[in-house]
């Protein structure tokens, strides 16, 4: 079954965190093609700045895209968007919760800085797909949900312990939508919603400076876009570093972990750093 119909011209999508990397390249490629669009993100300049520019570049002219303030980790500023995209534009198409906040630091940092990368990471989809859904199972063409994850949410590596659970939280949520999706009887054939797992690998985002080795937002939208059309749910990006085949080692070590009963980050424990190492490249 082909997602494709999804992405043509005149239909609706909504993108958080649309005022910098991922959600802005997002943005700008579906209103170039002709979608309306609506962004979602924090009040500020750079939101300000990207709505202005998506509405530069949109095939069907500034009207198609609209900025709406919003702050995920605040469920009723979510309900809010849902209700001004569907005023402004009767329906919905595609979501993208791809909003994110990072922890840079572990057990030590506040408690209230681990809630709120909860919040923002974990519930803003969450919440997202509950507020929206409705509309996108009454939507009589094809729809669809993409939650935007990381591989570190599957690989678990060592320094962003909050990032990672809320990341493998959103993983194992969006795992058992589609899986309810599917079995959903009133949520069939061609123009059911399917919901999608984006897992960009490492990308030059926000104000970072491109460093050799990364992908450009551009690119995660390119795996974003063609994993759509054809109705992939996992859409894991390598990146110029790390191939699809390491990814996938990757993500098996970390599985056999358990399987082996090794520590777990056993990819670096010291025991096992140099086998991993080995056989994960
Ligand atoms: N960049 C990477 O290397 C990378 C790797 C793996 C996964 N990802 C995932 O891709 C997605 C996009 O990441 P990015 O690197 O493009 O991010 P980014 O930092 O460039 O942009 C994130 C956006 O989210 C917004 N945001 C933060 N808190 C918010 C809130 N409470 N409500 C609404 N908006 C909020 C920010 O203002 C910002 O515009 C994220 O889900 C991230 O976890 C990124």
């Amino acid at each position: 079954m082909s997602r494709e119909q999804i992405l043509r011209a005149n239909n609706v999508a909504v993108v958080t965190g649309a005022a910098l990397g991922i959600g802005r390249a997002l943005a700008t490629r579906l209103a170039e093609t002709g979608m309306s669009v609506v962004m979602a993100d924090l009040q500020g300049e750079d939101f300000d700045a990207a709505v202005q520019a998506v509405q530069g570049v949109a095939a069907r002219g500034a009207a198609s895209v609209l900025g709406v303030v919003t702050d995920v980790s605040d469920p009723a500023q979510i309900g809010n968007l849902r209700n001004v995209a569907l005023d402004a534009f009767g329906k919905v198409d595609l979501l993208v919760n791809n909003a994110v906040t990072r922890v840079g630091r572990g057990f030590d940092a506040d408690l209230a800085d681990w809630r709120h990368a909860m919040d923002v990471n974990f519930w803003g989809p969450v919440v997202g797909v509950r507020a929206f859904l409705p509309s996108l199972l009454a939507n009589p063409g094809p729809a669809a949900i993409i939650n935007v994850a990381s591989k570190q949410g599957i690989t678990n590596p060592p320094g962003h312990p909050i990032y990672n659970a809320s990341k493998a939280a959103l993983k194992s949520c969006t795992e058992s939508l589609q899986h309810e999706l599917r079995n959903d009887p009133d949520n069939q054939g061609d123009n059911c919603v399917t919901a999608h797992l984006l897992v960009p690998g490492w990308t030059t985002t926000g104000k970072a400076e491109h460093k050799p080795g990364a992908w450009l937002p551009d690119q995660v939208v390119d795996v974003a876009l063609a994993g759509i059309a054809e109705n992939r749910f996992y859409m894991i990006c390598p990146d110029g570093e790390v191939t699809a085949e390491m990814d996938r080692k990757r993500i098996l070590w970390a599985a056999r972990d358990i399987t082996e009963d090794r520590p777990p980050l056993s990819r670096w424990h010291p025991d096992y750093a140099g086998i991993a190492k080995a056989e994960c490249s």
